[in-house]
């Protein structure tokens, strides 16, 4: 059986959604597109999409089984309640909504729908993750207690709509959505405090450079970080773990994990130790054979399993993987980031 799909927003996620589905899955054709802007519909054309004139058209269509919103953040909501309305299965790009309101305004249409709703979080397949989330279940460096997941640049606009609150700009909808997903994903507590840093330093309406911590219910706390000012990176993931360290450097999943020998004596001297920066016992170096250094495992990822699971959902074949009720969990906490920046501290919550 091959599902079609249309794509509203043709804009740079959107040509991505449309050129991937169309050369990585097999049981998915895309058939065509909506834009509010002449030089995507074009584009679109030139691919051989059908265009639609208005949404209406392509909600009328009884072809489409699917249906990709790769707007901008403002408009997801309705079109996501429109096309459930029409008897459509539905990706939205994230953030899904502008606030909780939104999501829970389309949840009650969604509750009624039988069709399929979900959100792209992709950056649940994306390689550095899959590779923290292994190392955490196996649970050969001990039990984490400080999870660093950051993203940095140093290009400082935000470009487009992206610089526009009214549209949904600012770093925390547009990467901290992701940030925060990914922890909710790998620890499965609730959130007990938010306390955010957010700086807009080169936007006048919009959070560009953001630091938010996370405390979770079971001791475990986080810290979410993205820059669009930062010249010199530190690492993209950190994790602290009671017998290891591990570290993802960069997107191409450079690092390691160094973990304490199990059978290294503790022998060696308590001596004061003198360094340049002066005395010190407690910050001495640790001697070398009491750790073991480790490659990160090699894993198989593909982003191409989020659009599997999608078809496989709307066949019965499977359980959604990113489902709207934990969307709403990371609404629920993107809110309490926005009232700590507000109010200049942290704020418990149980989330
Ligand atoms: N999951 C990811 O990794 C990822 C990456 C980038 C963007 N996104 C998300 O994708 C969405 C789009 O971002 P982008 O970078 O592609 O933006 P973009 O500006 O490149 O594209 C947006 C497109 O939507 C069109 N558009 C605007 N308003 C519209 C409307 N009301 N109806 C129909 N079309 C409309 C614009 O003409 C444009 O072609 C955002 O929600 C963003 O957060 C997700």
């Amino acid at each position: 059986m091959k599902y079609k799909m249309v794509v509203i927003g043709y804009g740079g996620m959107g040509a991505w959604h449309a050129d991937n589905v169309s050369s990585m899955m097999d049981h998915i054709i895309v058939k065509g597109i909506f834009d509010i802007r002449k030089e995507a519909c074009d584009k679109a054309l030139k691919k051989g999409l059908y265009v639609y004139s208005n949404v209406d058209e392509l909600l009328n269509d009884q072809e489409i089984d699917l249906v990709t919103i790769a707007t901008p953040n403002d408009s997801h909501k309705d079109y996501i309640i429109r096309c459930l309305r029409a008897g459509k299965n539905v990706i939205s790009e994230k953030p899904v909504t502008m606030n909780v309101a939104e999501l829970e305004e389309i949840l009650e249409v969604s509750k009624n729908s039988s069709k399929v709703f979900s959100i792209h979080q992709n950056r649940r397949w994306d390689k550095d993750f899959v590779i923290i989330k292994n190392i955490l279940k196996q649970g050969s460096i001990g039990t984490p207690y400080f999870i660093e997941n950051r993203v940095q640049g140093s290009r400082r606009a935000m470009y487009g709509w992206r610089g526009h609150k009214i549209n949904g700009g600012g770093m925390v909808l547009d990467w901290g959505v992701h940030l925060i997903d990914q922890l909710l994903n790998l620890i499965d507590f609730p959130v007990v405090s938010v306390d955010a840093h957010l700086f807009n330093l080169y936007s006048d309406d919009v959070d560009d450079n953001i630091k938010i911590f996370l405390r979770f219910e079971n001791g475990i706390s986080a810290l979410c970080e993205m820059s669009t000012n930062c010249l010199i990176n530190l690492p993209r993931w950190h994790v602290s773990c009671t017998e290891g360290t591990v570290v993802i450097e960069d997107w191409d999943c450079k690092g390691k994990i160094v973990k304490l020998k199990e059978d290294a004596e503790m022998t060696w001297s308590d001596d004061i130790v003198y360094t340049e920066a002066g005395p010190t016992r407690t910050m001495a170096p640790r001697p070398s054979y009491t750790t073991e250094v480790f490659d990160l495992p090699e894993v198989n990822s593909d982003w191409s399993d989020y659009y599997n699971n999608i078809i496989k959902v709307m066949e019965g074949k499977e359980e959604l993987i990113v489902k709207p009720e934990q969307a709403l969990r990371v609404m629920k906490v993107i809110e309490k980031v926005f009232e700590s920046e507000q109010i200049g501290s942290g704020i418990r919550c149980y989330i």
